[in-house]
């Protein structure tokens, strides 16, 4: 199995991909999460910090474009061979760290994903606002965190998963950070069993 690199320069704490044994077992529907999101078939998308692809490949089968960024090439090339697999053509994958996302991207998108990363993010206000920048006036940012459950509480496959307690956010606290970027909050979805998705959009200026 291949394993993340977090000695990476800027690898983000507690953002090591989870092993896929339990990971598929909790997230067995991507393409509905994404649904759920509001991710549409005419938007240009980033899934930013990608990981193995969990999210990308039904992200590029169902949006018009998807670049994928990870700072682990590693995680790039699982990524893409999961892609190929599912003849998923509209991505491409692009190695960087998320706080300079603005030059990995051509033109600003209609949809930025964050899924499973933010609570480990240093500076979540520098990310927010890379997002932001990253988006089309009305464009969406959404992040996908765990619930600020004990993770005592949060078992998959007989065992406690994801980050420590004290790392995890409310909704609220995610509110709180990504307003001050200059998103409008648009939502919070439940992503069952343990998990939400905080939805925000680009206003006009
Ligand atoms: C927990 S995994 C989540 C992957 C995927 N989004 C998912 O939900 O399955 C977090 C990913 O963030 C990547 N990452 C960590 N620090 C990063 C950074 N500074 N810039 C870009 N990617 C980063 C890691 O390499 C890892 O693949």
């Amino acid at each position: 199995m291949v394993k993340n690199d977090s000695t990476i320069a800027g690898f983000f704490p507690a953002t090591v991909m989870p092993d896929p044994d339990w990971w598929q077992v909790l997230w067995p529907s991507p393409e509905q999460v994404l649904i759920a999101l509001g991710a549409g078939s005419q938007m240009e998308a980033v899934d930013l910090c990608c990981g193995d692809g969990l999210f990308t490949v039904p992200l590029a089968l169902s949006t018009r474009h998807v670049v994928a960024i990870d700072i682990d090439p590693g995680m790039l090339a699982l990524a893409r061979s999961k892609a190929t697999a599912a003849g998923a053509t509209a991505c491409e994958f692009v190695q960087g760290d998320a706080y300079a996302l603005a030059p990995l991207i051509r033109e600003p998108v209609d949809f930025v994903l964050i899924a499973n990363t933010f609570h480990g993010v240093p500076d979540k206000l520098r990310l927010a606002r890379a997002a932001a920048a990253a988006l089309k006036t009305g464009g969406r940012l959404a992040i996908v965190n765990w619930h600020q459950r004990s993770r005592e509480e949060t078992t998959v496959l007989g065992e406690p998963r994801g980050p420590r307690t004290d790392i995890r956010m409310s909704p609220a606290d995610t509110v709180a950070v990504v307003t001050r970027a200059g998103l409008k909050h648009f939502g919070v979805v439940e992503l069952p069993p343990y998990h939400y998705g905080a939805v925000f959009q680009k206003p006009a200026e």
